[in-house]
């Protein structure tokens, strides 16, 4: 019984992960050297990339959350962005690196760029592990870039359907392209 393993098949291993998140370490670490940078993950899809990430760079940093509406139990994004939990940090006046999981069609990014930049930070940048380009439907500007992937729903390392196999080490892309269909996870 695989118990837990998604229909669909791996499409980045945790050692591919692993080293990609140590090389973005290393170019953020190198950009704020001197600075005190204020990392703002956004839940809960970047938890773990988070976790990694801020483990791996080498300048101070604090840690802040929040949490927007998700796509629920569709894979297809409703374009609606409601913030469910806001930071408790103060951003004016501080580098913040906002830090999410996935862009697709840019809308969640680009509403918390938005968002963040009104409250005045010295600097605002964005990292993301996947870059899923093709489905762009508004710019938004990426300062560090894990992945490039195609136009597949992906779960695993923090990333979910309806819910589902955030636990997973490996990135997987679910069997269905974008509609993972009857039966799956
Ligand atoms: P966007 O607003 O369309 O760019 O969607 C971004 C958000 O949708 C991300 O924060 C993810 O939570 C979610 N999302 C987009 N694509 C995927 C995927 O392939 N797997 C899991 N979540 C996804
Ligand atoms: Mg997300």
């Amino acid at each position: 019984m695989a118990l837990g393993v998604p229909r669909g098949s791996i499409l980045l291993t945790a050692e591919q992960i692993a080293s990609r998140v140590d090389e973005l370490a290393r170019s953020i670490s190198r950009d704020y050297a001197g600075k005190d940078l204020l990392l703002v993950g956004v839940l809960t899809g970047a938890f773990v990339f988070l976790a990694d990430l801020a483990r791996a760079l080498t300048v101070p940093t604090a840690i802040d959350f929040l949490a927007v509406s998700s796509y629920g139990r569709s894979t297809v994004t409703s374009g609606v962005v409601r913030i469910l939990k806001d930071l408790d940090a103060e951003v004016a006046g501080r580098d913040v690196l906002l830090v999410e999981d996935i862009v697709d069609s840019g809308l969640t990014l680009s509403y918390l760029v938005r968002l963040l930049r009104e409250r005045g930070p010295g600097s605002l940048r964005t990292c993301v592990l996947l870059d899923k380009s093709e489905c762009r439907r508004v710019p938004v500007a990426l300062d560090y870039v894990g992945f490039t992937v195609p136009n597949v729903f992906v779960v695993g390392y923090g990333l979910d359907h309806a819910g589902r196999h955030r636990n997973l080490p490996h990135l997987w892309a679910l069997k269905g392209h974008r509609d993972p269909g009857e039966g799956a996870p």
